[in-house]
């Protein structure tokens, strides 16, 4: 009882004391202090700040990492800004060149005459790549731009769920792209090792801007067709390498390398999908015959002498007699 009565006064001191201390809290900030995160003095740390830590995961001894706020910077705004103009660029200069060109007409018009171009491994090859790749292309732009137009428009709880779909999508659908780039790469490196003709090709872009019929030579692949080739082989490569890294952090790389290596990914994911769009439009709307080729595999043999003579007449040479027998072991399929 004597011990209670002897905390009485320290309890009313308390008391007296509690309002002020609250108060010291409850302060709202002066001039001087930080409104935001980035306004923290540890923020804006110009150099490394590590220490030590007795835990095996070296890397948390890391507590302020510079360049990590150059990557947010690009995360949240530079990436969107890069993926934006070079998805909303290319339809917007494809629906202009429509207008203007329309569609590049078979010169002569059809034939009726059937020229196998691709057979079903080819087929098979290029549709596991374009779907998957495809695939890859939307879930992770919900990724990208999902926090700035999908919540804003389909709330957060409907965003979570697809979000968490398109991570899992993203993730498996990465098999069937690598597989198809493989085989892509196997069936075709052949016939896309650049030769001189693919120079006068590409002084002519094609034979684009001509009038119809006036294309210049060209083997199974046209300059144009290589390129994209390259392209899909090299930047696929960079897209698979980045990506199965990013889906083992830190598993060969520091904080740093994780960066670069989403840097990668996401600028190199915004400049394929530039490519295939243009890829895409000239493969529908902006040729005539040219989805045959590898809709049913069979294109006709004006769009054949049009835009690839040199192999029509190889065609013609080596299979030529076979043609009809390719033709009709190809339709048994
Ligand atoms: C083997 C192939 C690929 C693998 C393993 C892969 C893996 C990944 C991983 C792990 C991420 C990080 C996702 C996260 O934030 O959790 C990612 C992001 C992303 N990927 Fe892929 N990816 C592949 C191919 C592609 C392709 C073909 C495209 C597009 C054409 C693509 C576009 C993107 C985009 C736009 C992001 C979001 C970047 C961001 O906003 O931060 N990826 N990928």
């Amino acid at each position: 009882m004597t011990k209670l009565l002897r905390l009485l006064p320290v309890l009313f001191v308390l008391l007296l004391a509690a309002p002020a201390v609250q108060a010291q809290f409850d302060q709202t900030p002066g001039p001087n202090a930080p409104t935001s995160k980035d306004e923290v003095q540890l923020y804006q740390t110009p150099d490394k700040l590590t220490g030590r830590v007795s835990i095996p995961d070296g890397k948390l001894g890391v507590l302020v990492q510079p360049e990590g706020r150059e990557w947010r910077e690009f995360r949240m705004v530079w990436l969107k800004i890069i993926a934006g103009v070079l998805f909303l660029g290319p339809i917007a200069a494809l629906a202009v060149f429509y207008l203007i060109r329309g569609t590049i007409r078979i010169h002569g018009g059809r034939s009726g005459r059937p020229v196998l171009r691709f057979g079903g491994m080819d087929r098979f090859a290029h549709w596991t790549t374009a779907v998957s790749f495809l695939i890859m292309a939307v879930t992770g732009l919900v990724v990208t731009f999902g926090r700035t137009l999908l919540i804003p428009l389909i709330g957060h709880p409907n965003f979570t769920t697809l979000a968490e779909a398109s991570k899992y999508m993203h993730n498996f659908f990465s098999v069937p792209f690598v597989i198809g780039l493989l085989m892509i790469f196997v069936l075709w490196v052949r016939d896309n090792i650049p030769e001189r003709a693919d120079l006068v090709w590409l002084k002519t872009m094609g034979g684009i801007f001509g009038k119809s019929g006036e294309h210049p030579e060209a083997g199974r692949f046209n300059a144009g067709q290589k390129g994209v080739f390259w392209a899909v082989v090299f930047g696929g490569g960079a897209l698979a390498v980045s990506g199965f890294l990013l889906m083992m952090p830190f598993a060969v790389t520091g904080i740093g390398g994780m960066q670069i290596l989403h840097v990668v990914h996401g600028v190199v994911a915004a400049l394929m999908i530039a490519l295939i769009i243009g890829h895409i439009y000239i493969g529908t709307i902006g040729m005539e015959g040219a989805f045959d080729a590898m809709g049913s595999g069979v294109v006709d043999e004006n769009w054949a002498k049009d835009h690839h003579r040199r192999w029509y007449e190889e065609q013609l040479r080596t299979g030529g007699a076979n043609q009809d027998e390719r033709l009709r072991h190809h339709a048994a399929e």
